[in-house]
């Protein structure tokens, strides 16, 4: 069992850091709201630190699950920053969807001071962190990435290391291309369906049988159809992940014209007061007269 770290226990950090918990590792987390750390800890045991630093002390592997690139940067490298308390041959796992270049830049700093840094974005949203099932991206070296598989599979279904430093945000990139784009898809042709006068439910449960089929179809089809949109990965996270991805497509020259535009969709998404509802909220904009 090790003695591990975890910073940042929002909707997907507090129940990851609790599977560490729960399987006998010795953990020490770290929240910048103090309260969220005292919840953690009387739900799970361990200890709270107050700063980034302080938890990362002694910890064979700090693990981070923050907002975006600044925040990333100011739990790693920021005023008392996890990288100033880490050992030469610890391990640093950011579970954060940030860019690839943060991910490949804190990988340099980190290698200065000989600490193995990985990049994890994950995928399977809040209910694959609590149920333990989430999708694992990684971008690194094979090493560190070989002992902090098994650790990371507390939480996890699949945990895969994609090449190096940054290819774990790469590939959260293209998880993302696919879902705005077939979230589009879904919200225009089950609007097409209702307008026809069909049976939506029905139209889906017999498509769902054929090429047509997806996870959106098959988990947000129903609730997209019912108007609710209180399900898991937020507009506004989504905004943020699509920005990345654009900003790598110009520094790459892929075009990525459709998910240009659907982006601008869920930036009226958010005008509509949609920030916080689901993804699949795209198909609210047909829905506004
Ligand atoms: N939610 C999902 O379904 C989902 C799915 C896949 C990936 N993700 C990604 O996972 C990451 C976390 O998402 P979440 O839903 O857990 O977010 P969240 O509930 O908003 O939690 C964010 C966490 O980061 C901390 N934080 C933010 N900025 C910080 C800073 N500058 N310094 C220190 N701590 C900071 C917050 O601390 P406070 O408590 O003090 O605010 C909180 O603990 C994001 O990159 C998101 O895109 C989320």
């Amino acid at each position: 069992m090790a003695k591990l770290a975890f910073l940042g226990l929002g909707v997907m950090g507090f129940p990851m850091a609790g599977y560490l918990a729960k399987n006998g590792h010795e953990v020490t987390v770290y929240n910048r709201t103090r309260a969220k750390a005292d919840a953690w800890v009387a739900k799970y045991g361990g200890k709270a630190a107050d700063t980034p630093k302080a938890a990362a002390q002694g910890a064979a592997i700090v693990f981070s699950c923050v907002g975006d690139d600044p925040d990333v940067r100011a739990v790693t490298v920021g005023a008392n920053g996890a990288f100033d308390g880490m050992a030469a041959g610890s391990i640093y796992v950011d579970h954060t969807t940030a860019s690839a270049n943060i991910a490949r830049d804190l990988f340099a700093v980190a290698a200065k001071k000989g600490i193995r840094f990985i990049d994890a974005p994950v995928s399977g949203g809040q209910a694959g962190a609590e149920n333990g099932t989430l999708t694992v991206m990684c971008g690194g070296e094979a090493a560190p990435f070989e002992i902090a598989k098994p650790v990371i599979a507390h939480y996890a279904k699949a945990v895969t290391l994609l090449g190096p430093p940054g290819s774990g945000q790469l590939t959260k990139m293209v998880n993302q291309i696919c879902i705005a784009g077939l979230l589009q898809g879904l919200s225009e042709a089950i609007n097409f369906g209702l307008k026809a006068g069909l049976d939506m439910k029905q139209v889906l449960e017999v498509i769902g049988k054929g090429a047509a089929q997806s996870w959106q179809m098959d988990n947000r089809g129903k609730t997209m159809i019912e108007d609710k949109f209180e399900f898991g990965f937020a507009v506004d996270w989504m905004r943020k992940d699509l920005r990345i991805s654009l900003e790598e497509a110009k520094k790459s020259g892929a075009p990525l014209p459709v998910t240009e535009v659907i982006n601008g969709y869920y930036g009226e998404v958010q005008k509509m007061g949609g920030g916080r509802w689901d993804t699949s909220s795209l198909i609210r904009r047909f829905r506004k007269a």
